[in-house]
């Protein structure tokens, strides 16, 4: 469960005070996807960095089953995040030195994982349509097969809660269906939170709850 309270955050610009995220209150049972729309600058990746607590608020509250994330200090905040939370960006970032395989892989590389987690990568791949890449490193993929690797390693670790920002922007149609119904098999069949920032209003329209972005405000649809 997500609850988000009142929650600000602003940037001073050339002595301009900007509220990119203006007193912003919302919740997310476990289990949810929800969407979240609106102009480019109006506040949404900076809201998703504020919900998994990469950026601090100015004032509001984050609540992660009942535990406000700023109340935690870095090293409790660094832990509660690894285990609960995973991002995909706008910009995925891989490893070039290593494969798809192994970038898949490298989340898994300090815990203890009794089950098949190699099967598992493996699995991740063929559903982003990657099974041919598999030993490829990163410079022999497209911009929208990299993203592809991103996403695939985002689930590897078993989130509850996973905060795509806008995650199919580069990605050919089809590719773009294959990616939303992985993430509708992970919501449906593994439970995970969902909030996915979209241009895409077919993808928003799928979700359960929907909300818009206007100059930093949350407005459900
Ligand atoms: N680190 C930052 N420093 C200053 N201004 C920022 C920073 N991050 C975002 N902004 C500003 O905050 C506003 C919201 O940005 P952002 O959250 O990236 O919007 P969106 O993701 O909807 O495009 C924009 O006007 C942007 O320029
Ligand atoms: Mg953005």
């Amino acid at each position: 469960m997500i609850e988000v309270k009142d929650l600000t955050k602003t940037y001073t610009i050339d002595g301009q005070a900007l509220k990119a995220v203006d007193k912003v209150s919302f919740a997310v049972g476990k289990g949810e996807m929800v969407s979240i729309i609106g102009h480019s600058g109006s506040g949404k990746t900076t809201l998703l960095s504020l919900i998994g607590g990469l950026t601090k608020p100015d004032s509001g509250q984050v609540m992660i089953d009942g535990i406000n994330l700023w109340s935690m200090n870095d090293d409790c905040l660094s832990e509660f995040r690894n285990k609960k939370i995973n991002f995909i960006y706008q910009f995925s970032s891989l490893i070039p030195t290593l494969t798809t395989i192994e970038n898949v892989m490298l989340p898994t590389a300090f815990g203890n994982y009794s089950e098949d987690i190699e099967g598992y990568a493996r699995e991740l791949i063929r559903v982003v349509g990657l099974e041919d890449k598999m030993n490829s490193y990163p410079s022999h993929l497209s911009g929208g097969q990299q993203r592809r690797v991103a996403i695939a390693r985002a689930f590897i670790n078993s989130p509850e809660i996973v905060l795509a920002d806008e995650p199919t922007g580069d990605l050919d149609e089809d590719t773009e269906k294959e990616v939303i119904q992985l993430f509708h098999r992970m919501n449906e069949e593994k439970g995970i939170t969902f909030i996915v920032v979209t241009h895409n209003k077919e993808i928003a329209n799928q979700a359960k709850k929907q909300f818009k972005m206007t100059n930093g405000i949350l407005s459900a649809i």
